[in-house]
């Protein structure tokens, strides 16, 4: 059966994306951000994912403003790079894995989850560049993502309740699909930036770590968090951080942090970084299991004991 083993949720400023295309990854600005991701690397070079599941959203690339679908599953074997006004990023089309994508969305609409179904689409900066924070500039992606894209550009966005149910019900899907497969979801955006008005610039790092504490140790709380206090602390735009509840919803709800990054500024934002893995017995569950296996053991040999005695 497949699984998900861990979450990568991490910023996806497009500066990024335009400081590697450009070969500005040493300059003091730069480098700065991109050694905040070498430990993250080293780690999924190591937990080598069979498939990796993105959230990410679209910029009015792939989608225009003409149609803007709350949450859309890439289902096709390929999403080229998109043309965000540069000509399409220097990084390689991104493999789909429409097998496990299709059971995703049969199972996740079955459930209640109206996901719209994208048989073509091109991927922008809100998906290559965590790619690359993740695996660098490889020339092939090392394994299939499947892209899940979010509608956090037109109001409403989906709360951040309905993201992370929604990540609860990618959890049950993965868990059904029958191959072997140990999947990493990312979850990307934010951390609090504002692109425009009188509040541009505005980055809230107190918000932003308080966000990365309880995305780890209360997740249920922070995604109950309304939309006017992303606005308010976060900026317009930290409304990208929604997405990092479907992440979560995607794991347990005891996780083990494995790596933190948040360094500021980078372009508008301040980008924050966190790793999250699976697999943490929750010690009330340890407790119980070693309290119950000797009891359940115990009666059982001495009513057969019993038995023999009686016959
Ligand atoms: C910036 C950040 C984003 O997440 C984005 O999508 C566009 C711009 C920025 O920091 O400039
Ligand atoms: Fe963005």
């Amino acid at each position: 059966m497949a699984k998900i083993i861990a979450g990568f949720a991490s910023s996806h400023v497009p500066a990024i994306g335009a400081a590697i295309d450009n070969g500005q990854t040493e300059d003091p600005y730069w480098k700065r951000v991109f050694s905040g991701f070498e430990k993250s690397k080293k780690w999924i070079a190591e937990v080598k994912p069979d498939v990796v599941i993105a959230v990410y959203n679209d910029h009015a690339s792939a989608f225009s403003v003409e149609l803007i679908p709350t949450f859309a599953l890439g289902t096709a074997a390929e999403f080229p790079p998109a043309d965000e006004g540069w000509g399409p990023r220097p990084v390689p089309v991104v493999k789909g894995h429409p097998g496990l994508a299709s059971h995703i969305a049969t199972s996740a609409i079955l459930d209640g989850f109206d996901l719209t179904i994208v048989n073509k689409m091109e991927v922008d900066h809100g998906l290559t560049v965590p790619l690359n924070l993740a695996f660098g500039s490889p020339a092939e992606w090392p394994c299939p993502i499947i892209p899940l894209a979010v509608n956090v550009v037109q109001y409403p966005p989906p709360t951040g309740k309905r993201c992370f149910d929604l990540g609860r019900a990618i959890r049950k899907a993965v868990a059904s699909y029958p191959e072997d497969l140990r999947v990493v979801v990312f979850g990307t955006g934010g951390m609090s930036h504002q692109i425009s008005g009188p509040r541009a610039g505005l980055i809230n790092s107190k918000f932003d770590k308080s966000f990365l504490d309880r995305l780890t140790n209360d997740p249920k709380g922070l995604a109950a968090m309304p939309h006017i206090e992303y606005m308010r602390e976060a900026g317009a735009e930290g409304i990208e951080l929604v997405m990092w509840h479907v992440m979560r919803g995607a794991l347990d709800d005891k996780v083990k942090e494995v790596y933190r990054f948040y360094t500021v500024p980078a372009s508008n934002t301040a980008v924050g970084h966190i790793i999250l893995e699976n697999g943490v017995k929750s010690a009330k569950k340890a407790a119980l299991r070693k309290k119950s296996a000797p009891k359940k053991a115990a009666p059982k040999k001495k009513s057969k004991a019993k038995a023999r005695k009686a016959a």
